[in-house]
């Protein structure tokens, strides 16, 4: 199979788009390295994930916003799988709070989980790419969001514009070692993430959940939401083979919303 003997890491595994990230690898061979903090949801995707192919499965309870927990999980990854082929950095988090009353805490887990945890995992993983000669491929999720700005984004929405710019920067930095580095930026998909904020944000449009969702549905050239096994086929891609000369890129995800 296509990504037999090759490690993949996916972060945000145990949910949404990460877990069907891992679900793809795992179909074409790979060994996952599957990270996420929520422990409990991690083990029970784990199982699934592990049912769905030859290779080795590694559930990993992790906060990637704390780099000491990065540096230890990089570590085991290497004692019991060696080099990395992939990282797939998908774990997130989207706290809008108005501008006016956004804290420094929210500020702060944004970036640390957004951007921050991103750089120094994305870092930890070239590094093993580099020592064991290995051309990688380190996939980031920035977002929509990150390129149009939506209100009460002030964090989340600048730390996804940062990860496209941090994805141009790294490929830069990790092209003469053949690592490949590129990004996707998702429109709506439908998630738990995505089902949160309808639920959350229709009250301040007047509307129930369905009538919010349908408003947004409108601004969508496809009049749907995203898959998540649909982006999984982009980032399976952009990490293969076939995706090899792509880096730097941030490709959009977005049923043609961004471009209205
Ligand atoms: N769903 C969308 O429409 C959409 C749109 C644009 C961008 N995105 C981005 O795509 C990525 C995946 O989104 P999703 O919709 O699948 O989200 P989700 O909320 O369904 O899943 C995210 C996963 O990340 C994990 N996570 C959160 N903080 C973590 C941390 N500190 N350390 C480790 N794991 C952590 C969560 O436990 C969860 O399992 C995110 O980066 C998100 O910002 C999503």
């Amino acid at each position: 199979m296509e990504f037999s003997g090759r490690t993949c890491i996916v972060t945000g595994a145990a949910r949404g788009m990460g877990f069907a990230v891992a679900k793809k690898y795992a179909e074409n061979g790979a060994n996952v390295v599957m990270m996420d903090v929520n422990e409990t949801l991690l083990a029970e995707s784990a199982k699934t994930v592990d049912a769905l192919g030859e290779g080795t499965v590694l559930p990993m309870a992790v906060d990637i916003s704390k780099t000491a927990n990065i540096e230890k999980a990089m570590a085991e990854v290497e004692e019991k799988l060696g080099a990395v082929y992939a990282l797939v950095n998908c774990a997130g988090i989207s706290l809008y709070t108005p501008m006016l009353e956004y804290t420094e805490k929210d500020w702060d887990t944004s970036f640390d989980i957004c951007l921050k945890g991103l750089f120094f995992l994305s870092q930890a993983a070239a590094r093993n790419m580099v020592k064991y000669g290995v051309k990688g491929k380190i996939v980031s999720f920035s977002s929509q969001a990150g390129k149009i700005g939506e209100p009460g984004g002030v964090a989340y929405d600048s730390a996804k514009a940062g990860v496209a710019m941090l994805t141009q920067c790294m490929a830069l930095d990790l092209a003469q070692y053949g690592i490949s580095c590129t990004a996707v930026a998702p429109g709506m998909v439908n998630t738990e993430m995505i089902q949160a904020y309808l639920a959350r944000d229709c009250v301040n449009y007047g509307m129930t959940k369905e009538e919010f969702e349908a408003k947004r549905l409108e601004g969508i050239p496809f009049g749907r939401m995203g898959e998540p096994s649909e982006v999984a086929e982009l980032v399976y891609f952009l990490s293969s083979d076939r995706g090899a000369y792509i880096t730097g890129e941030t490709i959009n995800f977005t049923g043609g919303s961004c471009n209205i």
